[in-house]
């Protein structure tokens, strides 16, 4: 009798050869899996890194300098400077308060030179960088004065303006100074609560760049102004809100 057919081991032989084959399979795909696994790696990880190791750079040099009992004797010497020292009086124009002392003095100040700035320039072409930094700046004309400077309920109209093609000297000295009263433009009356304020925090270009571009859009066309103008008047930063009749007539 053949002695395999009773032998359960050798009768699965087929089997045997099946579970092994499958489990070398098995056993390959194990190995590729594990050579081949790449880091998990985000978008956020990749960002974070770097952050992390700015961190610990910090964190070391801090470690490495001053201590915390250094940082904690500092902070008594400090305070003590503090407490002792006097603050400097600091008078910015936009905190002078009207009728102080310090504004009555501002507004007997001597008057500005306007005839300088205001003496005829040759016709020159206009640089249109400096027009395209006015109109960065003038965004904040059109909040009140409309977006073509077509005015609205709160502010009177650039465009068409005879204050704005005239003497450049009245332009600048509304920016630094505010306008305060009636005045008229293009033959109507305006008088608006509170008049303008000043904006003379803008530096000498940003006022040169967008007082040129009010002068030379929406229908307008005039000189530019150049930097060393409103340089020239800067002293009028601080006096009161400017009246019409302190303008030069257009
Ligand atoms: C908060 C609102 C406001 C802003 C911002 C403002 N103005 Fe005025 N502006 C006024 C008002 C109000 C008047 C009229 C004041 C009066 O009634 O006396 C005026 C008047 C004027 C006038 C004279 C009258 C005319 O229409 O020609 C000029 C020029 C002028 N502004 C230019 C400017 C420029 C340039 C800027 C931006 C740098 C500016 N304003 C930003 C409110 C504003």
């Amino acid at each position: 009798m053949d002695p395999s057919r009773d032998n359960p081991i050798l009768r699965f032989t087929a089997f045997w050869w099946g579970i092994g084959t499958f489990l070398i399979f098995a056993l390959l795909l194990a190995v590729v899996w594990v050579f081949n696994r790449s880091e998990p790696t985000t978008l956020e990880d990749a960002a974070a890194k770097p952050r992390y190791e700015t961190k610990a750079k910090i964190d070391a040099a801090q470690l490495a300098n001053i201590s915390a009992e250094n940082i904690e004797a500092a902070v008594v010497t400090v305070s003590k400077q503090l407490a002792t020292s006097k603050p400097i009086a600091v008078e910015k124009p936009e905190q002078i308060v009207p009728g102080s002392p310090t504004a009555v003095k501002m507004a007997a100040a001597p008057a500005v030179n306007t005839a300088a700035v205001d003496a005829p320039v040759a016709d020159a072409p206009i640089d249109p960088a400096v027009i395209e930094l006015g109109k960065a700046s003038f965004m904040l004309c059109a909040a009140c004065h409309g977006q073509n400077g077509e005015g609205g309920p709160i502010a009177p109209p650039l465009a068409g303006s005879d204050w704005v093609k005239g003497p450049v000297s009245n332009l600048i000295r509304i920016q630094l100074r505010g306008l305060l009263g009636p005045i008229s433009v293009s033959g109507k009356e305006y008088n608006m609560p509170g008049g303008m304020a000043p904006l003379s925090y803008q530096t000498d270009d940003q006022i040169a760049g967008v007082l040129t571009y009010v002068r030379n859009s929406f229908g307008n066309k005039a000189s530019a102004v150049k930097p060393e103008q409103v340089a020239a008047l800067r002293s009028e930063v601080g006096k009161p809100q400017i009246t019409a009749p302190e303008l030069t007539k257009p």
